[in-house]
């Protein structure tokens, strides 16, 4: 087994580093604090290819792999976890469905202006009745003559409030279950789509977290993705590569409160010596070093997997389930490390604790993540 990084991936990994060092983690403070969405930074990425890594060069993206799209996710959410879920949102959850199911025709009009970073992408499928059941769409497409006609709401939508380009799940006859539902792009300015609501978050409260109404909304029949009755299977799917940039940002989350922590704890004397030099502080910090290892060496697995085009769905789960939980373990460790300071929003092991929380919940909960993986065991 082969764990070196290409030249290629580690020239991704450098420039993520060097740019979220410089132009990122000085303003993740302010971002958080006013919950501003990060807009120049997030058009920097995009001119770097960071919005669309691993979408081909003849479609505006970076034509690079899912590793290089890994570590460079890590990298911006080592530096700020809001930056790293727009980031994931517009590559994962959006372009990569249009390079894996848009035709010629959808991925020149679609696909290029968001993978190029020029305009930003998002992902309904999220509902009010229709979360960890994602198959339970209540949004609906009725066929007239040449579009669709969706109507519904959609509710937690990353990006939703920023994005010029929605991919949105609908059910064409409930009936059928999940093999009614199918996969729109839907275009911001279309008459009948409209954000209703904008979320006030815990965490990653940079990035924008929207309700979307859709009311006698008219999309072109050219805008679906794949066929009639396909739409919840590009969900799935999609999640699959989703949940690798997940996994890949709470790398990052933790990555932060474990460098953190040890500046801290070496500088933080009590009793006559740094507390770094007390066990149960040690302790700490090689669980959380230990971990974090594994972590990634599971998302990028996971990503390999993927760039070998091979089914991934399983690895996803699992990278995403224990990346997430050693997050959430990281984050609250850095905040006891930190003492009465960690608790105080003037020091950072607050933030990286409530980003961390996120990332057990969306893109499927550590629940759905241990039913898909348990699936994968006994089928
Ligand atoms: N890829 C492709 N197809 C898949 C698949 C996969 N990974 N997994 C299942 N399928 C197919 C199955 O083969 C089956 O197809 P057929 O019946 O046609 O053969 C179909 O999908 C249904 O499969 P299941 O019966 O297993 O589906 P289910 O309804 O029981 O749901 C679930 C399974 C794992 C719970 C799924 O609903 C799930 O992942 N839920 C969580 C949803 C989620 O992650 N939401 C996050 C929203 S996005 C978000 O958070 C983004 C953001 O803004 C940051």
């Amino acid at each position: 087994m082969d764990f070196e990084l290409t030249e290629e991936q580690r020239m991704f990994q450098e420039t993520a580093r060097q740019f979220a060092g410089k132009e990122i983690a000085p303003i993740a403070e302010k971002v958080d604090e006013l919950a501003e969405f990060p807009r120049e930074t997030i058009r920097k990425l995009g001119e770097l290819g960071f919005m669309g890594v691993a979408v081909p060069q003849d479609y505006g993206g970076a034509g690079a792999d899912s590793v290089c799209y890994a570590l460079a996710l890590e990298e911006v959410s080592r530096a700020c976890a809001s930056h790293g879920v727009i980031m994931s949102v517009n590559n994962s959850l959006y372009c990569d469905p249009l390079v894996k199911f848009g035709t010629q025709e959808q991925k020149r009009r679609l696909l290029v202006p968001v993978a190029s970073g020029k305009h930003m992408g998002c992902f309904c499928l999220s509902e009010p009745n229709a979360g960890s059941d994602a198959a339970n769409q209540e949004t609906t497409a009725r066929r007239e003559e040449d579009c669709y006609v969706l109507n519904g709401s959609k509710n937690f939508i990353t990006n939703g409030s920023e994005a010029d380009y929605a991919i949105v799940f609908a059910t064409v006859n409930k009936d059928l279950k999940h093999r009614g539902i199918c996969a729109f792009v839907v275009e911001r300015g279309t008459p009948g789509f409209a954000v209703a609501h904008l979320e006030k978050k815990l965490g990653i409260r940079g990035s924008s977290c929207a309700q979307l109404t859709f009311e006698n909304c008219r999309v072109p029949a050219e805008n679906l993705l794949a066929k009639e009755g396909e739409g919840f299977r590009i969900a799935l799917a999609t999640l699959d590569g989703g949940r690798i940039g997940i996994a890949a940002q709470a790398v990052g989350i933790a990555r932060a409160a474990l460098e953190a922590s040890l500046d801290y704890a070496k500088q933080r004397v009590q009793f006559g010596k740094p507390i770094a030099a007390n066990q149960a502080i040690q302790f700490m910090l090689a669980d959380m070093a230990m971990e974090i290892d594994a972590a990634r060496l599971l998302t990028l697995n996971a990503a390999l997997l993927k760039d070998r085009g091979l089914r991934h769905t399983k690895e996803s789960s699992m990278a995403k389930l224990y990346a997430s939980e050693v997050a959430m373990r990281a984050g609250i460790k850095g905040v006891q490390i930190f003492g009465g300071y960690g608790y105080m929003m003037d020091y950072p092991a607050q933030r990286f604790m409530r980003d961390a929380k996120i990332t057990e919940i969306y893109e499927g909960t550590s629940e759905v993540q241990r039913m898909v993986i348990a699936n994968a065991l006994l089928s």
